[in-house]
């Protein structure tokens, strides 16, 4: 099974109106998705979330910046997908992320910014389960999977 990775539109990304956009460069990429929901995530799941930066000067921070909100949650999938979706969202914060990723090209804050992206299998096997249960994950076979992986034979 091809490895997974959790994406978050954040506050910011819905009331700016890049959902859209968001989705549209990793469906463009190849990524599967998997699942999705929309919801406004409480502080609860935002402190279990960001559990690993507890302490540090930004956490309360964060906690309320992600609660503050509707996101987008989902899971997208492909082989690679978790260095690949942190590529294309371009370092932490936009003001030094490169242009052409997504925080890069639409976000120049040192706060803010727009997207979450698992950094590790053992990040994403931990934060999947925070927002979907085994039955929220819809498996299927993408049509253009040979053309994509250039598996044709
Ligand atoms: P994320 O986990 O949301 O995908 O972001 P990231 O890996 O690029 O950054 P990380 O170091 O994990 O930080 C998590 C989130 O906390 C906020 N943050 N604020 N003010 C600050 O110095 C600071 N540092 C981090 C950001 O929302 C960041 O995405
Ligand atoms: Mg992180």
């Amino acid at each position: 099974m091809a490895e997974k990775t959790l994406i978050i539109v954040k506050p910011d990304g819905v009331q700016r109106h890049f959902v859209g956009e968001i989705i549209s460069r990793f469906e463009k990429k190849g990524f599967k998705l998997i699942a999705a929901k929309f919801m406004q995530i409480s502080e609860e799941l935002a402190r279990k979330h960001y559990a690993v930066h507890e302490g540090k000067p930004f956490f309360e921070g964060v906690v309320k910046y992600i609660s503050s909100s509707p996101s987008m949650v989902m899971v997208w999938e492909a082989e690679g997908v978790i260095d690949m979706a942190r590529k294309m969202m371009g370092a932490t914060f936009g003001y030094d992320a490169e242009s052409g990723t997504i925080r890069g090209d639409f976000s120049c804050s040192k706060g803010y910014n727009l997207i979450h992206g698992s950094d590790s299998p053992e990040s994403a096997d931990f934060e999947i389960p925070i927002y979907f249960t085994g039955e929220d994950i819809v498996e299927y076979d993408l049509a253009d999977e040979k053309w994509l992986y250039g598996k044709n034979d």
